[in-house]
């Protein structure tokens, strides 16, 4: 196991005491695995993201569990320590590639610089290295390209850049934050298309986080439905699409929108809580069409199939989601 995240508590210093965003989450990764963390915005699925690489905001505090990382815990380990880990360990994509690209500073010089402080390599392997990355990505013409700036490329063209630097290290895990939502539709398949690509010829392990339960979809062995803080499902990509077993994953999955001219689309009644007012029990139970009494009480994930688990503690979950769907 690569990664195992257990009941992982994070929550918001604010002026009104402490705000928890993240309740208990927990899950765990294989080498290689692709992992979708999906939900609507506000769920908790970027603090979740951050809270593993260990860049929360000082505002924010890890209250509780455990984040193991090749057997490491590394929720409470000290900064020194970490080290080794965000970079070589651990890489990163975000959304907006500007904001994780230095502007006074070439790509390759970027680039080169990671290799050179994590890999120790020479100025000339390093250059190599990273001019191979960059033709790996898909970058068109790389050495006339490695000595410019960020501004002097596309959206696109930078986020293939990012992706570059990230992958350059051979990191054993990938987080992505949206990293195509920036992007438009066509240049988002095709980073899209690079992640599958470049994931399978390195084995790197990906924790796609992302409001879209389509690209989910596209690239992720499983799937984890995140609200209001909380895992309310979990399983493999094709179950969760093709059974799924909480209401709440069968309405996201409703409001992809299909792709056909003039289709309506399906948008989920009513809004995810605030910060600290989920209510007792089931989070999704106020917007649901089929809460009843029981959902007041929180239920545990439990297993509906092999590695598919449910939250929804009606027995009837599967088919109550199919009938969201239809
Ligand atoms: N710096 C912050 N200070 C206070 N609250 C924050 C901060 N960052 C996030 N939050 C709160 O934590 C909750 C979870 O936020 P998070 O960014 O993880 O959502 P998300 O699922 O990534 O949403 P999105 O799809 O919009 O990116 C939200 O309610 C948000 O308001
Ligand atoms: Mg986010």
């Amino acid at each position: 196991m690569l990664l195992d995240v257990q009941n992982l508590h994070v929550s918001f210093a604010t002026r009104r005491g402490k705000a928890a965003v993240v309740r208990g989450v927990g899950f765990s990764l294989d080498a290689g695995e692709t992992l979708g963390v999906v939900g609507e915005s506000g769920s908790g699925k970027s603090v979740t993201g951050s809270a593993i690489l260990r860049i929360l905001p000082r505002t924010a505090s890890i209250d509780e569990g455990a984040i193991l990382f090749e057997d490491r815990d590394i929720a409470h380990a000290a900064e020194k320590d970490l080290r080794g880990v965000r970079g070589p360990g651990i890489g990163m994509v975000f959304q907006d590639p500007l904001a994780s690209l230095n502007p006074y500073l070439t790509i390759g010089t970027q680039i080169e610089e990671g290799l050179r402080l994590h890999r120790g390599l020479s100025r000339r392997a390093a250059r190599t290295a990273a001019l191979a990355e960059l033709a790996a990505v898909g970058l068109p013409d790389p050495e006339g390209k490695i000595d410019s700036y960020p501004h002097e490329f596309s959206g696109g063209q930078r986020q293939r850049i990012v992706i570059a630097s990230a992958l350059v290290l051979r990191p054993k895990l990938l987080i992505a934050d949206e990293p195509t939502t920036a992007l438009d539709v066509t240049i988002q398949a095709q980073i899209l298309d690079l992640f599958r690509a470049r994931q399978k010829e390195l084995g790197t392990a990906m924790i796609l986080v992302t409001h879209n339960l389509g690209v989910a979809a596209t690239l992720c062995d499983r799937i984890l439905v995140m609200y209001a803080g909380m895992i309310l499902e979990n399983g493999p990509c094709e179950e969760i699409l093709l059974r799924p077993a909480h209401p709440y994953t069968a309405a996201l999955k409703k409001s992809i929108p299909a792709g056909e001219p003039g289709g309506r689309l399906f948008s989920i009644p009513g809004a995810p809580p605030a910060p600290g007012s989920a209510p007792e029990g089931c989070p999704f139970a106020p917007r649901c069409a089929f809460a009843g009494k029981g959902c007041a009480k929180f239920s545990q994930l439990r297993e509906v199939a092999p590695g598919h688990a449910t939250q929804c503690g009606k027995v009837l979950a599967g088919e109550i989601a199919q009938e969201v769907l239809s």
